[in-house]
């Protein structure tokens, strides 16, 4: 087999990145060691930024999102016995955030790339990429109990935190992972109810940190602040309303609870490796960096390297100019630091660390005090929620 631009991983950057690069003309294939029904079901954040909002919508891809998601204007943040709006919209001058999950994302690129003819391989084996120093790269496969050989001119590993093609990349030589672990994770639920709150709300209490989301009117996502060791087999369903209420009340608010039918606990990691690219390799989205989840970035920069890349490869297929493609690492590491900024940030400003003092604990809250007041703080916090335009 033979394509212009084989993409190892079937998450948003892959499908995404073969969805933007099919309407320009070039062609690719997917493969990824899972099958769809589980890419499909996979939870993960529900936030998307303005600009993959505005993405998704220009490339055909907004009509379910336009239906069943929801358009956020503000954002809520708890803390000392009170909740206070961020307004996104006026804060940005008319942008705003849409709550909408990542699998619903992914469920309606891979119903595009299939009506497009896509080449999608679901449940492949035995990856194997090879020649990335020369012109013609090949990725070995087997598929469907056969073996496969795809010979492409570029590979992108798009094959998320579990990356097999970040370690092609040489170590040390060439390759130099930035990495951050936290003392916490998160226990998030999903439950049937109807939403506690019109918009979200971060909340910061002397028990940890609260998120309350939603993925729609029946169904309500919230989490908590919890060890990494947490076992979910001992929060039955009533000690964790308790828990959401001990950490709400103080602030005046609450949670209305229903039956929970989901259960996980989050690790918390940042990571970056650089540079993202190694002869005809490129990564993109979480093979090549991750977030914690405060601040829903995740998907949103796996969105943004895809953008760069499509227009970097687009740039070579019709005039074999390489200049983008040279700059990748550069141009994409540029946002990717800003949204580990960001939700380093936003993490500690809202969570509770096991060796803080009283005197952390305080300058927490006079940070939280001020981005709730001060205009000038809260649209710095609004900017970089609703995330940089992608240029
Ligand atoms: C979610 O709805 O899953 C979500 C929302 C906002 C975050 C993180 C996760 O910051």
């Amino acid at each position: 087999m033979r394509t212009q631009v084989g993409i190892v991983g079937a998450g948003p950057a892959g499908l995404m990145l073969s969805h933007l690069l099919h309407q320009r003309g070039v062609d690719s294939v997917v493969v990824d060691l899972r099958g769809r029904q589980e890419i499909e079901e996979t939870i993960k954040a529900g936030i998307l930024e303005q600009g993959t909002v505005d993405l998704l919508r220009q490339t055909g891809l907004g009509d379910r999102m336009n239906r069943d998601g929801f358009v956020h204007h503000g954002i809520n943040l708890a803390f000392s016995g009170g909740i206070h709006r961020i307004n996104l919209y006026e804060l940005t001058g008319g942008r705003s955030v849409m709550v909408y999950a990542q699998h619903e994302v992914l469920i309606d690129l891979i119903a595009k790339r299939l009506a497009d003819g896509g080449d999608l391989r679901f449940g492949v084996s035995d990856t194997q990429v090879e020649g990335l120093e020369t012109e013609q790269s090949t990725i070995r496969f087997t598929h469907e109990g056969e073996q496969q050989t795809l010979e492409c001119d570029f590979v992108i590993g798009a094959d998320g935190s579990r990356t097999y093609s970040r370690f092609l990349i040489p170590e040390g030589t060439i390759r130099k992972d930035f990495f951050r672990q936290y003392p916490f994770a998160w226990f998030g639920i999903l439950a049937e109810a109807p939403p506690s709150s019109d918009e979200l709300i971060y909340a910061h209490s002397e028990r940890g940190f609260v998120l309350i989301s939603t993925r729609s009117p029946s169904v309500q996502r919230m989490y908590f602040q919890c060890d990494p060791a947490t076992n979910i087999d001992d929060w039955p369903d009533d000690r964790i309303w308790e828990e959401f209420d001990a950490r709400l009340s103080p602030s005046g608010t609450g949670v209305t609870p229903g039956p929970i039918f989901r259960k996980d606990v989050l690790q918390f990691r940042s990571f970056v490796c650089e540079p993202m690219q190694y002869g005809r390799l490129f990564l993109a989205g979480d093979a090549a960096h991750t977030v914690p989840p405060t601040g829903a970035k995740g998907m949103n920069l796996a969105i943004a390297d895809v953008h760069v890349l499509d227009r970097a490869l687009g740039a070579y297929y019709s005039s074999k100019d390489t200049g983008l493609l040279d700059a990748y690492t550069q141009t994409a590491l540029r946002r990717i630091w800003r949204g580990q900024w960001f939700s380093f940030w936003m993490t500690s400003m809202l969570h509770r660390f096991s060796d803080a003092t009283d005197f952390d604990l305080r300058r927490q809250l006079a940070e939280l005090e001020l981005v709730t007041s001060s205009p000038t703080a809260a649209k710095n916090l609004a900017e970089n929620y609703v995330g940089l335009p992608l240029t």
